[in-house]
């Protein structure tokens, strides 16, 4: 069985997405994958008491009980490894992972990130397409290397950017896509590894 990770920080509605999406879309049977844990570096990510809920592991692996971004990721790699990952997904995790980290999941680490990358890597996305007078804005897929934003796209969407749109309403439109784009990337994936192993 392939296993997948997923890391949070918050509200987890695109980890819930994924869950649903591998239970409905039958990934055990399809591509012998499953959702084995869910890692968060925050305790109070809403995120944990869904995928408990739905009966996967869970670990928090606080950030702040670690002096260095070093420490922290080694701590998290541990865990992770513990699942022996055919990949590790990025969904909401919003903290900066070293070189080390992303070296070791080369290959099998991916992002979901709120824009049309390369446009606006980094935070803030939706108020600086709005300021930077985007007339669309969107959702990026990507493969995760040591540079920020910056991995190979794997999949995107695009959404209109409306005349009234504020920073939130822009969000909520693209959150839709990518709890339509992160599911279908990933099984894209998991299909072209099978393919490959066969
Ligand atoms: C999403 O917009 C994701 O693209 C961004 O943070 C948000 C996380 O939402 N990096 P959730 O935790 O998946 O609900």
């Amino acid at each position: 069985m392939k296993n997948i990770v997923i890391l949070i920080s918050g509200g987890g509605s695109n980890m819930e997405a994924i869950v649903r999406a591998a239970g409905r879309d039958r990934w055990a049977e399809r591509f012998g994958a499953r959702i084995a844990a869910v890692v968060s570096n925050k305790a109070e990510a809403g995120g944990l008491a869904i995928a408990k809920a739905q009966g996967i592991d869970t670990t928090v692996v606080p950030h702040k009980d670690f002096a260095t971004r070093e420490a922290f990721d080694e701590a998290l790699a541990k865990v992770v490894d513990g699942y022996a990952p055919a990949l590790v997904v990025l969904a909401g995790f919003m903290r900066i992972l070293t070189p080390g980290f992303v070296n070791r999941y080369a290959g099998r680490l991916v992002n979901i990130h709120p824009s049309l990358l390369p446009a606006f890597p980094g935070l803030n996305t939706h108020q600086r397409a709005i300021e930077a007078g985007c007339k669309v804005a969107g959702v990026t897929v990507h493969q995760v290397t040591t540079e920020l934003d910056h991995g190979p796209i794997l999949a995107q969407a695009v959404v209109p950017v409306l005349p009234d749109d504020t920073a939130a309403t822009l969000a909520g439109r693209v959150l839709a896509q990518e709890h339509l784009l992160y599911p279908r990337a990933i099984a894209g994936w998991l299909s072209d590894t099978s393919c490959h192993n066969e």
